[in-house]
């Protein structure tokens, strides 16, 4: 009985790996036009377009169906996913999945601040920390689509968390977890977080 159901869990398990698999090289292909924002291998230059590389698969697949679909407002690639397939998704996740992403260096003044509410979270608040889910290290759980945060950008970061309490990214699930996470940080808070993921790494 238990052996069935172990079985059972390791099929579903394995079938949903297999459905979302992408062909990284397939995907280094069509990520050419993405690279002009994004950077060739994900490590994009500018400070608000986000770094890609190093991040989860399944976050990375996530997003781009949000923003094709609508579900998250970008207005820099509008229309670039239109004609992109699912499969064509998968295999450009995995081909930025499979980049190593680059860290920068955090604001010194700012870095105890941020890795206080990092790690700690804001007791009086009721704000859990960051490390549950992103982990210790910012590399998030990429099985269970937390995405990766360590050495992003901190104006990217800053711009995520405050578009997430203003309500202007709404693609975080039922349960609203970041909206209610941003929703207990202050401006100057969410400086600190996000110099601190910086130089994370
Ligand atoms: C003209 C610039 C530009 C181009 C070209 C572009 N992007 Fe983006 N992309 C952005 C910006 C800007 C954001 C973040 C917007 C925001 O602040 O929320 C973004 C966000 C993303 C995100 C979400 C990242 C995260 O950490 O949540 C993904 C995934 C992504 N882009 C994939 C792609 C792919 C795939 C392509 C090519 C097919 C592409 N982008 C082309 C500008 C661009
Ligand atoms: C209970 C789990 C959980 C906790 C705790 C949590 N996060 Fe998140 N976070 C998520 C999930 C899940 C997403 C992805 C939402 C989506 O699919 O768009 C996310 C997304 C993000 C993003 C957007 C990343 C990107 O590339 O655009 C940022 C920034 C972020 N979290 C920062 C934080 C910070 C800072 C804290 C602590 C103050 C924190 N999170 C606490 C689960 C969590």
């Amino acid at each position: 009985m238990n052996k069935l159901i172990v079985s059972l869990l390791l099929t579903l398990g394995i079938t949903g790996v297999a459905h979302a698999a992408g062909d990284a090289t397939a995907g280094q292909a069509k990520a050419a036009v993405c690279g002009a924002c994004h950077g060739p291998d994900g490590n994009s230059p500018a400070p608000n377009f986000p770094k890609l590389a190093g991040q989860g698969e399944r976050y990375l697949t996530k997003q781009m169906h949000d923003i094709k679909d609508g579900k998250r407002t970008v207005l820099e690639m509008t229309g670039l996913l239109t004609n992109l397939s699912d499969q064509d998704l998968a295999d450009i996740a995995a081909y930025f999945a499979s980049q190593k992403g680059s860290v920068g260096a955090a604001d010194a003044k700012l870095v105890t601040r941020g890795e206080e509410l990092f790690r700690g979270g804001n007791l009086e608040k009721g704000m859990p920390s960051c490390i549950g889910c992103h982990s210790p290290n910012g590399a998030g759980l990429a099985a269970a689509g937390f995405p990766h945060l360590s050495g992003q950008h901190a104006q990217y970061i800053g711009k995520q968390l405050t578009d997430f309490r203003e309500g202007n990214r709404t693609n975080d699930g039922d349960t609203k977890i970041m909206q209610s996470i941003a929703g207990k940080l202050s401006n100057k808070d969410i400086e600190a977080v996000s110099q601190y993921i910086q130089g994370l790494h």
